[in-house]
Parts: structure tokens; sequence; C-alpha cells
């Protein structure tokens, strides 16, 4: 586990594209194919956007797949995360060779087999991912199920996340944030060969902490990222002040 603290949040997103961007580029000189996993939510927003600005990936030869989508979520909300990586990511790179994008309007159960069944013929070079306010790890949250074997499942949101999620400005009110959402596992992210974890903000400091130096533990479902190889986490002074 690597960590390193930026001055400011563009700095970090430029930071942790730099590092993503070359194991990306290894992986396509080694195997000529890439798959990665994206994240969403705003911690992403700097670190996509300098992604976006390496030229030197050849995108045509990349696979994404991403982390979680809302049940019953339709593509045109605005807090469609379907919605948020077409709009920040895929309208603006070159085509990919292939997107793996979760459909929160199709049955959960069927959508999670389908997907699994995708993400179990590729194993996963990079992995991009965020930290939420209570800890979680893409929307596992706590008490997190670190055992789960299926690829992706589906999760019930805590209140705390519905939160984040009202806060951050996704949602009008608490009630609009749908309560279900289909997650890609912990074990499943695990699995990826690097891990790419940007977490910018004042308001993450405490569950950096806990999840950074604190045991691991499903409380802390990010904690679980110590026990990977090749974990890097790109902080900003703000959440990186309680370390
Ligand atoms: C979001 C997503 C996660 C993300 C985390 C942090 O809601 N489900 O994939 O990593 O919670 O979100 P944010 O970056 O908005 O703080």
């Amino acid at each position: 586990m690597k960590i390193q603290t930026s001055e400011t949040r563009l700095e970090l997103g430029e930071n942790a594209a730099k590092l993503a961007g070359q194991y990306i580029k290894d992986a396509l000189a080694t195997k000529d194919v890439a798959n990665i996993i994206l994240a969403t939510g705003s911690s992403q927003f700097e670190t996509i956007e300098a992604l976006i600005a390496d030229k030197e990936i050849d995108w045509s030869k990349v696979r994404m797949f991403h982390l979680d989508e809302y049940i019953g979520m339709p593509i045109e909300h605005k807090a469609s995360f379907r919605k948020y990586l077409t709009e920040r990511f895929l309208e603006k790179v070159d085509p990919l060779l292939e997107v793996v994008l979760i459909d929160g309007e199709n049955d959960p159960e069927q959508e999670c087999n389908r997907l699994g069944e995708k993400i179990r013929q590729f194993p996963i070079d990079v992995a991009f991912v965020g930290i939420g306010e209570n800890g979680h790890l893409a929307f596992n949250d706590p008490p997190a199920d670190f055992d789960n074997e299926k690829p992706y499942v589906v999760v019930n949101l805590d209140t705390q996340c519905r939160m984040q999620q009202l806060g951050e400005g996704w949602f009008n009110s608490l009630e609009e944030v749908p309560p279900q959402a289909i997650s890609m596992s912990i074990k499943q992210i695990m699995k990826s060969d690097k891990i790419i974890c940007s977490a910018p903000d004042k308001r993450k400091a405490q569950a950096v902490k806990d999840c950074l130096t604190g045991p691991v533990t499903n409380l802390h479902p990010a904690s679980i990222l110590q026990e990977h190889p090749s974990s890097f986490f790109f902080l900003d002074k703000e959440s990186a002040y309680l370390l």
C-alpha cells in the first residue's frame, strides 16, 4: 500500500492518472489489450480528466467495466453512474474495445449474473476506486461482505451513504436516493492487478484515517485495500490531515 499526498485536487488527479495510465500502457504493451474498472463519484473528476488527457493510451484496445449503479436508475437521471461515465469519459475519448455498463433498470439478479459472466473472462489490469465518507468501497457499505465470491452483488445502501449522495448534489431529497444498488464485490475488486484510489476532500479525512491506518475490518470496508499488493492511494492535504 503506497500513499501520495498532493497539495491540490488537480495535482492528485494528475498523479493518479499518471500512474494508472502507465499501468494501462504496460498492459497494452505486453498483452495488446487492457481491462480496466472505472469508478464514479466526485472524487474521480480530476483523475478522469487527466486520464483523458493522456494521448498515449490506445483506447481502442481497452475494455472498461465500472463499479456500481443504483437499482432502478434510468440513464437519463443526473445521478446515474452510467450517465456519469458516458458524459465525463466515453464521449471524450476514442471508442473503446468494449464498454460493459451496469444496467440499473434490468432485473438485478440477472444483471449481476450477466456482468459476472463477462468480468470472469477478463482479468482486470487497473481498477480505479474511491472511498465513501462511511469508508465504503464501491457501494459495499459497512459491515461489508469480504467473502462473497460473486463479481457483482445487490447491496442495500446505508443512511450515511445515501446522505453522502444527497450532500454531493446528485439528488434533491433523501427520499429520492435509491435504497439499493448493484455493486462490484470486495473480492472482485481485490482481484485487480493494480488499484488506484483517489480520495480528496476534508469530508473523507476520517474515512481515510480509519481505512489506511486502522485495522482491516469490514466496518471500514476500504481498509481491505491494505492487504492488496499493489494499491496506491492519492490524497490531498485535506483528506490526509488526520494521518
Ligand atoms: C460513490 C460510489 C463509489 C465511490 C464512492 C466515493 O457513491 N458508489 O464508487 O468510490 O461513493 O464517492 P465520491 O467520490 O463521490 O466521494
